[in-house]
């Protein structure tokens, strides 16, 4: 049995972030700067079952026998065998590794889930689609925080710009004009569980207003979806703008996010927010040609950890859609 590799992007969310938890739309596009890598090798000398977990990032290096019920890595190795109908496995080592700065709203969880999930399968001569490389993941998304909309999941495993709402089969978005973004890191960590618990929180305790602003999103990100496929690129800037203040109103912004949301917008990009859970990890900037070194440079000075550029090219474009 030969090695086998798998890898998956990162994301970003465009537009819905949070609202998508409570049935609103979202978009998402996969960020293939950053990846998550999973590399499985035979252990020959090794029982059969055996199954060995190596991930530096985490500290990991186990049996997957002695690693806890809920361990990420583990889950999403066994919910592959199960899902497979796999009893017992030729031996094997699993190593896990990732590009994606963890907690930091770029889908770090979801992209190393999806890894594995192919991984293993490929491995067991068992290729899963991307359906049911996401619907996997999404249960492992379950573990890190109890309510997951699935968007994450979903944009990793399909690999591709998604119109996203909660329980439903995600659609293509078709990009009708080259889109820079800027995507800067605050270096604050954020655990999205805890964030998406205490919006759930605040909006138990006043959901009209919760609510109103969900809606409001949801307005948003359908108006943008028609804006990227038309190519009003100065429209979609402000759109994004209109979503950071939603997001502002929900109380998931940062000190460390509104700096480097107003450098980017004073330097000159169409729009700004923030990207994920917030309260801490990545904002995005959407740029041109023109704007994108005045405001990466505007970004930097104002404190961002490592900006990554990524372009979301238009349909019929080398990687476009
Ligand atoms: C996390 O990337 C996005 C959130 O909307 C949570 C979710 O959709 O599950 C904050």
């Amino acid at each position: 049995m030969p090695a086998i590799s798998a890898s998956y992007p990162g994301k970003i969310i465009l537009f819905g972030e949070h609202a998508v938890v409570y049935q609103s739309h979202a978009i998402a596009i996969p960020v293939s700067q950053v990846k998550s890598h999973v590399v499985i090798q035979p252990l020959l000398s090794a029982a059969p079952g055996t199954i060995e977990i190596h991930a530096l990032d985490t500290h990991t290096r186990a049996n997957l026998a002695d690693l806890p019920e809920n361990h990420p890595l583990g889950y999403a190795v066994r919910l592959t065998l199960t899902h497979l109908g796999v009893q017992t496995t030729p031996a094997f080592i699993l190593r896990a590794s990732s590009e994606i700065p963890m907690s930091a709203g770029l889908g770090s969880g979801a992209s190393i889930s999806c890894s594995i999930i192919r991984a293993v399968s490929n491995f067991l001569g068992k290729p899963l689609p991307p359906a049911e490389v996401s619907a996997l993941a999404f249960e492992v998304e379950k573990l890190h925080h109890g309510t997951p909309s699935g968007v994450d999941n979903t944009v990793i495993a399909f690999n591709q710009p998604i119109l996203f709402k909660r329980g439903e089969p995600m659609l293509p978005v078709t990009v009708g004009v080259d889109l820079n973004f800027l995507i800067a890191d605050t270096g604050v960590k954020a655990s999205t569980g805890d964030v998406v618990t205490g919006v759930r929180a605040r909006w138990q305790a006043e959901q009209a207003t919760y609510d109103a602003f969900f809606q409001q999103v949801d307005t948003i990100t359908l108006a943008a979806r028609a804006e990227i496929q038309s190519g009003n690129i100065a429209q979609i800037g402000l759109l994004m703008s209109e979503n950071h203040r939603c997001l502002q109103s929900i109380q998931v912004s940062h000190p460390a996010l509104e700096v480097l949301i107003e450098a980017a917008v004073s330097a000159g990009a169409y729009g700004a927010k923030l990207s994920g859970a917030g309260a801490g990890g990545n904002m995005i900037a959407l740029v041109n040609n023109e704007t994108r070194e005045s405001v990466e440079k505007a970004i930097i000075h104002a404190g961002a950890k490592r900006v990554i550029h990524t372009t979301l090219a238009r349909a019929g474009q080398p990687g476009g859609r």
